[in-house]
């Protein structure tokens, strides 16, 4: 269950939004912060706090690959795998991440520090290869500049 002052600061949000669906995506964000993925639970806080029903939220939270319906390591690396990123070396790069971490696309280390993701266009395509971690886009990216990345932003365990 999330705090009463998250509660009452994604209303007030929600309040302010045209519509609803138009902060659909910020207060899920908000609640996979909160619990490190958007767990059923949050879903259906989210649909309460929205006024929407859980159906209409697990539609809109599969719709985004931000947005994570399973549990995913304490730093998640997207990695562009569209066509300009591709042309680009993206491939070379997500193989080197694999490789780097010891686990397939898709998967978590067994620490649960890093999850590898491959994902569709970051709009970042003027500098491709690239990959993001949070809200922080990076690119041209070398294998060799990605492992320096990773290692800087890689989220320590929690005390
Ligand atoms: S194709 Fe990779 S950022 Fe656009």
């Amino acid at each position: 269950m999330i705090p009463t002052h998250l509660r009452q600061e994604l209303e007030q949000r929600v309040a302010q939004a045209i519509t609803p669906r138009e902060a659909a995506v910020d207060v899920m964000k908000e609640l996979q912060r909160h619990y490190g993925w958007l767990t059923d639970e949050a879903v259906a806080e989210a649909a309460a706090i929205l006024g929407l029903s859980p159906l209409q939220v697990e539609e809109l939270a599969t719709f985004y690959e931000m947005i994570y319906r399973r549990p995913v390591g304490r730093t998640v690396v997207h990695v562009c795998d569209s066509i300009s990123c591709w042309a680009m070396g993206g491939e070379t790069l997500l193989r080197h991440l694999e490789q780097l971490l010891g686990i397939e696309a898709g998967a978590t280390t067994a620490d649960n520090a890093v999850t590898l993701l491959p994902c569709c266009c970051l709009g970042n395509c003027g500098n491709a290869p690239a990959l993001m971690i949070g809200d922080q886009l990076f690119g041209p990216v070398s294998p060799e500049q990605a492992a320096a990345i990773i290692a800087d932003h890689r989220k320590p365990p929690q005390p």
